[in-house]
C-alpha cells in the first residue's frame, strides 16, 4: 500500500502524557490573538536547537561567522578593555577577571575570549547562565576539553523572567550577551534583561554586547530565507513541536515561511502564512483555532541596530560605551560598555 505524501503530519501521544503549562499558556495566548503570533522562544526543543546550529553554518547566514571573526581578530583588545575599565573606575578588588554568559548554550564561540583571559593573566573563572540543562552540560564540557585554566561555574536559570544573582566576586567581571540575541527582544524587553544584569554587577564591571547592524535588505533577507530551506524548516518545526507538546494537528505542508523585512521597526519579522482556510485542533488546550488562506502566525522578530540604537539601548539600561569592534563590510558590532 503507498501512502499519500499529502497527509498531514499529526505525531500522536498517549493522552496521559504531562503537558507542558508554560507551552500551553503561550501557545493559548498567541493563536487567541489578532493576528496571531507565537513566542519565539518555542523554536528551541531539541530539534529547533539542532536545526538553528546548522543556521549558524548556512553562507547566507553571516551573523556567527562574522562575530566569531572579531572575536579571533579582537580578542587581547577585548579583555584589555575589560580590564581596564575596572582600573579606570577605581576598582580595588585584586582577584582575576572572570568572564559570565546569559545564555550561554554550549559556549561554541566563547573559547576565544577564555583563551584571551587566561593569556592575560594565567587562568579564569566562567560562569555560563542558560535556561537548559543540558546546554549547561555541554558548556562544561566542551570549555573542560578545550579551554586550560578556566574554572567553570555553570548557572541554570532564566535570565529573561527571574531575577538574576550571580555570587560576588573581589575583581572584574565581563558579562557576555553576544549573538544579537538581544536583538529577538522588543527595545523595552532589552532593556529590562539588560538592567536585570546591571543591578547585579558593580562600578568597573563591563557587558560585552553583540548586535547585528542595520544593512542592505537583501542581505538581511537571504539571510533568513537561505537557499537550503534550513530556516524554513527551522521556523515550520515550531508547529511540529505544538503537534508534539499539545497533541495537536497542525498540517505542516498547509504553511509557509515567510521573511520579511520591517524598515520601520528594524527588524526581521518571521511568519508561517496558511496556504488554505482550514482549522487546527490542539487536544491538550480542548480547543481549535480557524485560518483563513493567507493569514499569518508571527513568530519571530530579530531587531537590526544603528550605531544610534547601540548607544541608547545602553544609556537607557546603565551602562556607558567603553570600546567597540566591527568588522570590515560593518554587518556586526561588538561593544563593551561599562558600569555607569
Ligand atoms: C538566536 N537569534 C539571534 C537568531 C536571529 O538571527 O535572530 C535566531 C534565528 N532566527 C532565524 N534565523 C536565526
Amino acid at each position: 500500500m503507498s501512502t499519500s505524501s499529502t497527509a498531514p503530519e499529526v505525531i500522536a501521544l498517549p493522552a496521559a502524557t504531562p503537558v507542558n503549562e508554560a507551552v500551553a499558556q503561550a501557545v493559548l495566548d498567541g493563536l487567541s490573538s489578532t493576528p496571531k503570533w507565537l513566542p519565539a522562544w518555542l523554536f528551541y526543543d531539541a530539534q529547533g536547537s539542532r536545526l538553528f546550529e546548522r543556521i549558524t553554518l548556512l553562507p547566507e547566514y553571516y551573523l556567527t561567522r562574522t562575530e566569531r571573526a572579531i572575536f579571533t581578530g579582537y580578542s587581547d583588545g577585548i579583555i584589555a578593555a575589560a580590564i581596564d575599565a575596572y582600573a579606570a573606575a577605581g576598582g580595588k578588588g585584586t582577584g582575576k577577571l572572570r568572564l559570565l554568559e546569559l545564555g550561554a548554550g554550549s559556549a561554541a564561540k566563547t573559547g576565544v575570549l577564555l583563551d584571551a583571559a587566561v593569556r592575560s593573566q594565567g587562568s579564569t573563572e566562567y560562569l555560563p547562565i542558560d535556561v537548559s540543562e543540558t546546554a549547561m552540560e555541554e558548556a562544561c564540557e566542551s570549555i573542560a576539553r578545550s579551554s586550560s585554566g578556566v574554572v567553570v561555574q555553570p548557572q541554570v536559570a532564566n535570565y529573561v523572567t527571574d531575577t538574576l544573582s550571580i555570587p560576588p566576586h573581589d575583581g572584574p567581571t565581563l558579562a557576555l550577551y553576544i549573538g544579537s540575541s538581544i536583538g529577538n527582544f522588543a527595545p523595552d524587553e532589552a532593556i529590562a534583561i539588560l538592567q536585570n544584569l546591571r543591578a547585579q554587577l558593580r562600578p568597573g564591571d563591563t557587558l560585552l554586547l553583540g548586535t547585528d547592524l542595520v544593512k542592505d535588505s537583501s542581505k538581511l533577507i537571504a539571510a533568513y530565507n537561505d537557499h537550503d530551506g534550513v530556516t524554513e524548516a527551522f521556523n515550520i518545526n515550531i508547529l511540529r513541536r505544538i503537534n508534539r507538546d499539545l497533541r495537536a494537528n497542525f498540517d505542516l505542508a498547509a504553511f509557509t515561511h515567510q521573511a520579511i523585512w520591517n524598515a520601520e521597526q528594524s527588524r526581521m519579522e518571521m511568519h508561517l502564512q496558511s496556504t488554505k482556510v482550514q482549522m487546527v485542533r490542539i487536544g491538550a488546550l480542548r480547543t481549535s483555532f480557524n485560518f483563513e488562506a493567507g493569514e499569518t502566525i508571527h513568530t519571530e522578530n530579530s531587531y537590526k541596530f544603528t550605531q544610534e540604537a547601540i548607544r541608547n539601548l545602553f544609556s537607557d539600561s546603565g551602562f556607558r560605551i567603553a570600546h567597540q569592534w566591527t568588522d570590515e563590510d560593518g554587518y556586526f558590532a561588538v561593544t563593551v560598555a561599562s558600569v555607569s
